[in-house]
């Protein structure tokens, strides 16, 4: 049992690391596959818990998986329950992406719903609009989300807001629909094309995934397919913070230059040197960096998700920055933590500002959600001193090796086992 990750910080990353898969990309994929009536191959996935919790959740559920060195067969044509057990649903927020894939193969399903996590209340009130709109009855109760239909038949759906997980639900939802469906207002995250892109693979017939309006022709016979998942954009994210902020020198591999451009453009500004080819980011930096402002938006905006991280690299910026909070009403709590290592940081509703001092210092701090743990190591990395992080267990539900690939780039970095 890993009780922390410990960091000696002070090392200048350098060298080339290889990003991998998606974890949003994959918790999507993966159990869409189960519409397909024959086998699939998806390959490039994240070995982290999420991706464990779901192959255990469809072998309950009685598809046939195999899972090795990124790659997984599955063979949904076994598949005979729609009613995924509490344990495994409660410890993954995507568990509900089984939902719609249930209710199209068999006009019903009951899948316990995670309740709201550190970063805020995660309403699924789109994810209801959009599955009632196609035919749908949805109800929560008790905490299960409750989903049945007569038959579903395409729409028109215009999300209120572009909900990531309301677009996935109306989506998968939509393909098991007859007839069309257009999704406005959705979701144009990199994992939305994806999702998109492997149904499509799958014989379906999806427009517009990446822009305001999706079409979905639904009803048509999905088959398996062999498939890779795309990069994970906000590891990539991530590590092009911790090169950063260590004043290091980093080329990141396998990674999709354009997903990351919200940062590359603020790394730009703070005055970070960063290079770009078809598929590597480079990342060179003297640690001598400007204060910027960030404001998190849907994608193309600044991710939500990369706020965590970036707020540790701010600490030390030359000046004052700061960093609002569009997305989540409660995504702050982490500054906390930061600033027990000496973070000069003032909150005012959903805006931080961030004053830089010369130095963070190392000091036990925990992760209280999956990119908390993140800013946790950038700051960790940075600080002077051993700093011990706790609550890994969020950390590996979303960073596939991560303690690996910052010792590749000469990081002083373990995994501590519980004594
Ligand atoms: C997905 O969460 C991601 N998770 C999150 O990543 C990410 O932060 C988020 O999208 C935004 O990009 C996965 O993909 C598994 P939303 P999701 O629905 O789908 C409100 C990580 O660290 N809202 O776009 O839950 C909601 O409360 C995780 O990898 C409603 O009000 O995000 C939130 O404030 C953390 N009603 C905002 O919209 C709804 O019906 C964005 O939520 C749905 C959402």
């Amino acid at each position: 049992m890993i009780e922390k990750l410990r960091i000696q910080g002070g090392v200048r990353l350098k060298g080339e690391v290889a990003v991998s898969g998606g974890k949003n990309a994959a918790v999507a994929i993966i159990p869409a596959a189960l519409l397909a009536h024959s086998p699939c191959t998806i390959e490039n996935l994240p070995d982290i818990d999420d991706v464990h919790v779901l192959i255990d959740m469809l072998r309950w559920l009685g598809a046939g998986v195999e899972f090795q060195d990124g790659v997984m067969q599955i063979d949904p044509t076994t598949v005979d329950k729609y009613q995924p057990p509490y344990d495994l649903s409660s410890r993954m927020r995507a568990s509900y992406y089984l939902a719609p894939v249930l209710l199209g193969l068999f006009g019903c399903a009951e899948v316990p719903m995670p309740g709201g996590c550190d970063i805020g209340a995660r309403p699924i009130d789109q994810t209801i609009k959009g599955m009632t709109a196609l035919g749908a009855d949805v109800r929560v109760e008790r905490g299960v989300l409750y989903v049945s239909t007569m038959g579903l038949s395409g729409s028109e759906v215009y999300l209120d807001m572009p909900s990531v997980g309301a677009t996935v639900n109306t989506m998968l939802t939509a393909v098991s629909a007859r007839g069309n469906t257009i999704i406005y207002n959705g979701a144009k995250e990199p994992h939305i094309v994806d999702l998109a892109n492997f149904l499509n693979s799958m014989g379906a017939r999806i427009k517009g995934a990446g822009t305001d309006v999706i079409r979905v022709m639904g009803g048509r016979p999905l088959h398996g397919s062999n498939y890779a998942v795309i990069p994970d954009q906000i590891e990539t994210g991530t590590l092009m913070i911790a090169a950063a902020a260590t004043g290091g020198d980093v080329v990141i591999t396998g990674a999709i230059p354009t997903h990351m451009e919200a940062l590359s453009a603020k790394l730009l500004e703070m005055g970070v040197y960063v290079g770009e080819d078809d598929d590597r980011i480079h990342i060179r930096s003297d640690g001598n960096l400007r204060a910027v402002n960030i404001k998190t938006q849907v994608y193309p905006g600044f991710p939500t998700d990369l706020q965590q991280p970036m707020a540790a690299l701010l600490c030390t910026a030359n000046g004052s920055s700061t960093i609002t909070e569009t997305i989540f009403e409660n995504r702050f709590r982490y500054l906390e933590e930061l600033k027990r290592m000496g973070a000069d940081i003032r909150v005012f509703g959903r805006t931080a500002v961030v004053d830089g001092i010369d130095r963070l210092i190392a000091a036990p701090v925990t992760a209280t959600d999956l990119r908390a743990g993140a800013s946790m190591i950038v700051a960790g990395l940075m600080a002077e001193g051993i700093t011990d992080i706790y609550g890994v267990n969020y950390i590996l539900r979303g960073y596939d090796g991560i303690d690996r690939k910052l010792r590749s780039l000469g990081a002083k970095v373990e995994m501590v086992l519980r004594g």
